[in-house]
């Protein structure tokens, strides 16, 4: 439950949350993907919604549902359909949380046929998708607050403060799944966030929710 002062804290500011994983087609009936679930970036649309937000929401495949009526959701496969999208809504918001598991490679070309078992093995040629964080981090106004996550499975504060550093970001919101209870598919979680500043935040384990709650009081106290 929110205060009164809270609920306002975020009204009638526009804001844009990423969430889920992204397909990259094989052939029409094969992708590549990974465990992303949706599940902490539609809490966190549903905190930032909550507390006032207008919020977008483009995600990727998930069965996640939103509980917020008011969240506008657009629905991609791709990491280069999620690229069209962020750019067409990014440069009118204030906020960006930018929870999607975005793939890093995709398919050089897709089959237009299915491909079929009989060869002996199979080579899939891949190429680098662009990195939207990245894109928005450089193209980002003066007021406009950009949150990242990453996600590691070692040396995760390192690898973090480079993620916050290289994209420009105003937030870094460190997932570990070396943690226990942490992860893909999990209703807990546990981050630890960095700021531009390099304050450090560690939310302990706790439901998606409450940690969804943590992170927007951060991007609060960010405005
Ligand atoms: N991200 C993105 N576009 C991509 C890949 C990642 O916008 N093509 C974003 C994710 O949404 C996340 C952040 O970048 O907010 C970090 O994702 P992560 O996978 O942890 O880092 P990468 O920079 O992709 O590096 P690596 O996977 O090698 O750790
Ligand atoms: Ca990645």
């Amino acid at each position: 439950t929110q205060s009164l002062s809270q609920m306002l804290l975020l009204a009638g500011k526009k804001v844009l949350v990423t969430a889920g994983p992204t397909y990259e087609a094989i052939d029409p009936v094969r992708y590549i993907g990974n465990h992303s679930s949706g599940k902490m970036g539609f809490k966190l649309a549903d905190e930032l919604a909550n507390l006032g937000a207008e919020v977008t929401l483009i995600s990727g495949p998930s069965q996640q549902e939103t509980e917020n009526k008011s969240i506008t959701r657009i629905n991609i496969t791709s990491a280069e359909e999620m690229l069209e999208q962020c750019l067409t809504y990014f440069p009118d918001v204030r906020i960006c949380v930018m929870n999607a598991a975005v793939a890093d490679f995709t398919p050089k070309t897709v089959s237009d046929q299915k491909i079929k078992k009989q060869d002996v093995s199979l080579t899939i040629e891949l190429k680098p998708t662009v990195d939207i964080l990245q894109t928005l981090g450089a193209q980002k106004k003066h007021n406009q607050i950009l949150v990242g996550f990453a996600l590691e499975t070692n040396d995760g504060e390192q690898y973090a403060l480079d993620k916050l550093q290289r994209k420009n970001l105003d937030l870094i919101v460190l997932n570990s799944l070396a943690d226990a209870g942490a992860g893909f598919k999990t209703d807990t979680n546990k981050v630890t966030m960095i700021d531009k500043q390099l304050r450090k935040t560690e939310t302990g384990l706790k439901s998606k929710t409450e940690v969804a709650a943590d992170i927007c009081q951060k991007i609060i106290e960010l405005l």
